[in-house]
């Protein structure tokens, strides 16, 4: 048998060698000759992929430098200059190509397919976390705008059928629009993700974009059920210490009767945030305050509600609802006790896993 297998192995190489070499085939585009080519041979055929990635593309200088730096920011590797000659090189031979209509319904803005932002799958994966962190409790789960429970100014908006979504390239115009800020679930500034989260945001929602393109409205919304419920509880009750301070027949009871996953998802990461659950009533109704306890030099302990607390001063509202102030100094000892810091802490630990497996198993407690 395997002996065969050489046999016709041989005869077919001995059969194609005979044959004058055949035209490339017409289906893959290749690179026209220009000064740079060969860089850009370099550059994008060793690393990630062929170039047959950029070959038939169309871009203006500016959409091709935002595809160049997704190129860097996965690894691409070159120097500065023989980047700028790669960005000089497809600028000049490879420009948009007018007249084209769009397909798929999106030729009214201006840009046919060969303008498109072309997603990358696992860019577009890594994006899905940062939307599920940041932006899902008031962009829906599909990305087509919030639930009709939250009051207007936390709605969010349909980003499938957003011009600055659809006008977007690798980032470029979504960056522009969070940069000038824009509420983001952690409570953290806008402009503080990084350029690499905001590609990545770009992929996942350029991906929604094709997905409701293709197939539909009602498409593939984002599931946060994908977790181990098993795992979840593991990790309740080892590793995340949730079960010190929490215990699901006591004050977890139920808890995922009260929210929905994305909310649940949004409340275990960022409880002091404003509620998303199910019948929790007004935005953020009961968070519980920063407290102090100030001790001065031989003087009794004073505890109370953070009014205020810089280097200088700190006061503080206290049990019987007085107003006290102090001025700092190295003998008065000052404790901050946020109730929520345990939370803040834990995001820095959880892995992705953490995070779903929890999900699925606070979703379980009903
Ligand atoms: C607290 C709720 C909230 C969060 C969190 C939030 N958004 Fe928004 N977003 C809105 C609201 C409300 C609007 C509509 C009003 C406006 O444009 O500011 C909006 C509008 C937008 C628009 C413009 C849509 C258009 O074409 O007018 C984009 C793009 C957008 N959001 C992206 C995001 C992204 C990406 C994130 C996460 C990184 C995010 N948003 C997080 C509430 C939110
Ligand atoms: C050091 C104490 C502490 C630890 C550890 C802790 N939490 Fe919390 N958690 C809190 C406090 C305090 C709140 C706020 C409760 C409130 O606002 O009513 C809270 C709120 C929550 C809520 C929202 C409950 C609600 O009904 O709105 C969830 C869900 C939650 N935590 C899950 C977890 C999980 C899961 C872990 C482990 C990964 C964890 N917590 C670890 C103290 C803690």
């Amino acid at each position: 048998m395997r002996r065969w297998f050489i046999l016709g192995a041989a005869a077919l190489a001995v059969q194609l060698s005979a044959q004058p070499p055949r035209p490339p085939a017409p289906a893959k585009p290749t690179l026209p000759d220009a000064p740079g080519r060969a860089t850009v041979l370099q550059a994008c055929g060793s690393s990630c992929h062929g170039p047959e990635i950029v070959a038939g593309k169309g871009y203006s200088r500016d959409n091709w430098a935002t595809v160049v730096n997704s190129m860097i920011s996965r690894g691409a590797k070159a120097s500065g200059a023989e980047f700028g000659e790669i960005i000089d090189y497809l600028a000049k031979n490879l420009p948009p190509r007018t007249g084209k209509a769009g397909a798929g319904g999106v030729g009214f803005i201006g840009s046919g397919p060969d303008d498109a932002h072309l997603v990358d799958g696992e860019a577009a994966e890594r994006g899905k976390s940062v939307y599920v962190a940041e932006c899902i409790t008031c962009h829906g789960n599909r990305a087509r705008g919030g639930p009709d429970s939250l009051p207007p100014p936390q709605r969010g908006a349909d980003l499938v059928r957003s011009l600055v979504v659809l006008k977007d390239r690798y980032g470029a115009t979504i960056g522009e629009f969070l940069k000038k800020g824009h509420p983001l679930q952690s409570g953290k500034p806008s402009a503080s993700l990084a350029s690499a989260q905001v590609l990545d945001l770009a992929h996942f929602l350029h991906l929604k974009v094709n997905d409701t393109l293709r197939s539909g409205p009602f498409s593939s919304p984002v599931n946060v059920l994908t977790g181990d419920v098993k795992a979840g509880e593991q990790y309740f009750n080892g590793a995340g210490g949730c079960n010190k301070c929490h215990s699901v027949t006591g004050d977890l009871a139920g808890v995922g009767k009260r929210y929905d996953p994305t909310g649940l998802q949004q409340k275990f990461l960022f409880p002091k945030s404003f509620s998303a659950g199910r019948g929790r009533g007004a935005a953020g109704g009961n968070i519980k305050p920063v407290t102090l306890r100030v001790t001065p030099a031989g003087g009794a302990t004073v505890s109370g509600v953070l009014l205020h607390l810089d280097d200088f001063n700190v006061s503080l509202r206290d049990d019987q609802g007085e107003y006290r102030t102090w001025t700092r100094v190295p003998s008065l000892k000052v404790e901050k006790i946020d109730p929520y810091q345990a939370h803040v802490d834990l995001l820095d630990k959880y892995t992705d896993k953490n995070m779903h497996d929890i999900v699925a198993y606070l979703e379980s407690i009903k």
